[in-house]
């Protein structure tokens, strides 16, 4: 930590802050900006000493789903894929499988004194809902739930408990981020093993919830990859549709990993095409939102496409060892295809055309 912030004191960019630039060059928000925003608000001042206000949680890398931009590193149900997938698939794809990891996390009494927020991230934070319950009766007992503010990123697969509900809805402010990454068939291949109906029925009790107590925000977070940048339109339309408490999603997650999912690495031929698109989408956008009643609950998605278009328009990766990105999307998505038993073509046709070899 020392190094780290002396990194910074001397404005040079640490390896692991290089895929918040990324975002934040494409798309103008990342959560380095989230994370800065939040320490503005609790007037945090940087010249004095460190005090733990915050945390930011990954309790288990234990997950529900195996979605196909993340890994076993961040879920669990990736681990046997990810195995066979080091040695059934050439070795430029090599990367390391991870173990279950559990981090025993509890928040301590002394703890529960002076925390501000908890961010909850994962692994699948809802498949660890007692401990969080336990964390927040913790912070009750100091008669502190008015001051603390609670964030959550979650699959959608786990409902919410109620006995959490109830503890939330006592919390100065809750903001509940729900990772959907296209509509019905194309999120439940990308997010694999997740099923639309349940997702939907979960949603609509947040959305319920926000309805109810002001403190609960809630939105969706979208991840954009190969798989679904030529279908977001389908997305907006659908959230604009659907939903009355939704926040507008902050522009979306643009995943530069792994490099095979990855926008700007599209070949150009494609890229031209994808991009037209995505500005015909957001022409659309202005003309919907221009017919909409002033209260309505629909939005103009103007800045999501410019990000979307900026993403595409990226360099691409460097990818040591890969002569064709073409052939190697489709080793990957076919490897996938093969252990899952589902095909692109039946979720995104139009991609899956574009990108025929
Ligand atoms: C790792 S998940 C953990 C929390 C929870 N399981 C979920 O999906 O919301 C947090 C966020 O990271 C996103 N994500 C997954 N793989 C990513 C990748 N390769 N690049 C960028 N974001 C990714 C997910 O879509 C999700 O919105
Ligand atoms: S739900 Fe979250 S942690 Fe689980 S596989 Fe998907 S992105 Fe990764």
């Amino acid at each position: 930590m020392d190094d780290l912030r002396a990194a910074m004191w001397e404005d040079t960019v640490p390896d692991g802050c290089k895929s918040c630039i990324a975002g934040e060059e494409a798309s103008g928000f990342s959560n380095r900006d989230y994370s800065i925003y939040r320490a503005n608000q609790m007037g945090f001042d940087y010249t004095q000493g460190h005090k733990l206000l915050g945390q930011e949680l990954n309790i288990s890398n234990l997950c529900n789903l195996r979605c196909r931009m993340c890994d076993s590193s961040r879920s669990s149900k990736w681990i046997a894929e990810d195995l066979l997938y080091e040695t059934d698939v050439t070795s430029s794809h090599f990367r390391t499988t991870a173990k279950l990891q559990k981090s025993g996390w509890s928040l301590s009494s002394e703890e529960a004194k002076t925390i501000k927020f908890l961010t909850f991230l994962g692994g699948e934070p809802m498949l660890h809902q007692s401990q969080i319950i336990d964390s927040l009766k913790e912070v009750k007992k100091h008669n502190r739930l008015h001051d603390i503010s609670v964030n959550i990123n979650s699959n959608m697969v786990t409902p919410v408990d109620d006995q959490l509900a109830e503890l939330l809805i006592d919390c100065k402010l809750v903001d509940f981020n729900a990772s959907i990454d296209a509509y019905g068939p194309l999120n439940d291949y990308i997010r694999s093993d997740s099923v639309w109906n349940k997702l939907l029925e979960n949603m609509l009790k947040l959305d319920s919830l926000a309805g109810q107590y002001s403190n609960i925000k809630w939105q969706t977070i979208n991840t954009v990859t190969v798989l679904n940048c030529n279908k977001m339109n389908e997305l907006y339309e659908w959230l604009d549709n659907t939903f009355k408490h939704a926040k507008q999603p902050t522009p979306a997650i643009l995943a530069i990993e792994p490099w095979y999912l990855a926008v700007n690495n599209l070949p150009l031929d494609v890229k031209d095409t994808v991009l037209q698109k995505l500005i015909e989408s957001k022409a659309q956008s202005l003309v919907n939102f221009r017919q909409y009643p002033k209260n309505s609950s629909k939005k103009y998605w103007g800045q999501h496409y410019d990000a979307l278009c900026n993403y595409v328009s990226g360099d691409p990766a460097h990818m040591p060892g890969v002569d064709d990105w073409r052939e190697d999307f489709w080793k990957f998505t076919n490897f996938l295809d093969q252990s899952r038993g589902t095909k692109f073509s039946d979720v995104n046709l139009e991609m899956a055309e574009w990108l025929k070899i």
